[in-house]
């Protein structure tokens, strides 16, 4: 029995900026630009399409071992990113959170992300989920630390602890794609990604589109997701 329905939650692990600004002799930092624009894109797109959660792996905690140069530019990408997009996202009643550890993104545009987070606090439409200085294992040892610090002794259900981890109102992922042939998770949403579908594309990011993320959803539909359970279970919807 497949799944015609689209994902609640889409995550995406954006690869290949480098490799496309290396094909047209450019500097990789044209790359990430180019980029930035197929986040443009997918962001309308996917609130267009009534996707409920959109998670975008913009800046690793490993992205720091880069050239300075590189994670300068990515940090400019993002100021312009969001003074661009402030009041589309507003508009489209897109409430922006952020998640990975947001105190070591410089001040400026770590202030412009704070004041958009607050500002679409209150819309009820798409939530895009940016992941900044993000780790999954981060995310998880960021969690135990709450934990430790809330006094609890004991977690009895996985439920109790997801609600430690970072923006716990987001559900787990349902579809991860990774553009530009990597087939890796690379610490993304470690957690959340437990029956996630797994989608891998050659093409490089800044060449994916609204083409290229249609295709991944009618991938995805045409998956059968059992979470453990058998066929038959599923037909007569024991879930
Ligand atoms: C991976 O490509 C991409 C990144 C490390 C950064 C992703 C950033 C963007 C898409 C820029 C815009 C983002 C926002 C949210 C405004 P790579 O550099 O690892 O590519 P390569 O593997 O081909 O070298």
């Amino acid at each position: 029995m497949t799944n015609d329905k689209n994902p609640l939650h889409v995550a995406i692990i954006m690869d290949g900026n480098g490799r496309w600004a290396k094909q047209r002799n450019l500097p990789r930092i044209f790359g990430h630009r180019a980029g930035m624009e197929s986040v443009n894109k997918i962001v309308s797109y996917a609130s267009k399409l009534g996707i409920k959660y959109l998670s975008l792996f913009a800046f690793s905690t490993e992205n720091w071992l880069r050239p300075k140069d590189e994670v300068n530019g990515l940090m400019e990408i993002l100021n312009e990113f969001i003074d661009k997009k402030f009041n589309e996202i507003i508009d489209k009643n897109i409430k922006l959170v952020v998640s990975g550890r947001l105190e070591q993104i410089p001040e400026e545009p770590r202030s412009k992300l704070e004041k958009l987070i607050d500002a679409s606090s209150n819309n009820s439409g798409m939530v895009l989920n940016l992941a900044l200085n993000y780790g999954g294992r981060s995310e998880i040892v960021d969690a135990v630390n709450k934990i430790l610090k809330s006094g609890l002794k004991e977690i009895k259900e996985e439920e109790d602890f997801k609600d430690f981890l970072y923006n716990p109102e987001i559900p787990d992922v349902d579809l991860l794609i990774r553009t530009s042939g990597e087939m890796r998770i690379s610490n993304f949403m470690l957690w959340r990604l437990a029956y996630a579908e797994l989608y891998f594309t050659e093409v490089l990011w800044p060449d994916f589109d609204e083409k290229e993320f249609d295709k991944a959803l009618d991938n995805y539909k045409s998956r059968v997701r059992r979470f453990g359970m058998t066929d038959e279970q599923i037909m007569r919807g024991e879930f």
